[in-house]
């Protein structure tokens, strides 16, 4: 049995409230009433509201971009995973690459952000990936896997009701994109891993993001292992993002 597959777009900084009523307005439309994919909007957080409203009795799933490891208190400037909650929030990414990267995000916090996540009913998207320095040393399998393994080692009992998703990091925002086969490699090797982690390895979606387009969403989504995608620029733009939901619905 293969996955629904999950298209999630991460608009990263990027909205204003006169352009998010355009885009989830436009997105909408373009969406079938009872679409073969999963698809979802993961929006900063001032907007959660905003698009809350605009999708409701809709379809869209919403999804928020970070969330603190902390229930609640004296962390100032941090959204808590109950919180996000409040505003029907399905899906959470953690640990985006830019995170680990411009705010030192460790394997062990991501592992912690997923559980504050799981706790509260949302699923974390965890994002893992190697750099371009990482690949050329022959180290990604090595990278991803100790990615995952923080993950699994603090959320093993409930690791089926993750959402894993690879990302290059020298694909993101570059249009450079994984090749299938390169992409499908490590979505094996993620999958073997989840196969000795949980009993439901299937049920584990893996989504592959970095130039993900709508020119080759379709020879990605078609890999065995590829069970949708994170999508940053191209979900900014209604075509290009209904165009890779139309391909994930093809494949359904
Ligand atoms: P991109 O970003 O599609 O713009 O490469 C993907 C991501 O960072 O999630």
């Amino acid at each position: 049995m293969t996955n629904r597959k999950l298209i999630a777009g991460n608009w990263k900084m990027n909205g204003s409230v006169g352009a998010n009523d355009l885009l989830v307005r436009a997105v909408l439309a373009g969406l079938a009433p009872a679409p073969a994919c999963t698809v979802a909007v993961c929006v900063p957080a001032p907007y959660l509201a905003q698009v809350q409203m605009l999708r409701a009795n809709s379809p869209l799933e919403l999804g928020a971009q970070d969330v603190s490891p902390h229930e609640k208190g004296a962390f100032t400037g941090e959204v808590s995973a109950s919180m996000l909650r409040e505003f029907a929030v399905r899906y959470v990414i953690v640990g985006h690459s830019e995170r680990r990267q411009y705010h030192g995000e460790t394997d062990a916090l991501v592992a912690d952000k997923a559980r504050a996540a799981l706790a509260a009913g949302i699923t974390p998207i965890v994002c893992v990936g190697e750099t371009l320095a990482e690949r050329d040393a022959g180290r990604t399998e090595e990278v991803v896997k100790r990615q995952l393994a923080a993950v699994i080692h603090v959320n093993g009992h409930c690791i089926s009701e993750i959402v894993v998703a690879y990302e290059p990091v020298w694909a993101i925002g570059t249009g450079k994109t994984a090749s299938p086969e390169q992409a499908q490699h490590v979505h094996a090797v993620l999958r073997a891993q989840l196969r000795a982690a949980t009993a439901h390895p299937q049920r584990v979606s893996i989504l592959y993001g970095g130039s993900m387009n709508a020119a080759n969403a379709a020879s990605l989504l078609a890999q065995p292992d590829i069970d949708g995608g994170l999508v940053g620029g191209a979900a900014l733009k209604e075509e290009d993002f209904l165009q890779i939901v139309a391909a994930a619905s093809r494949c359904d």
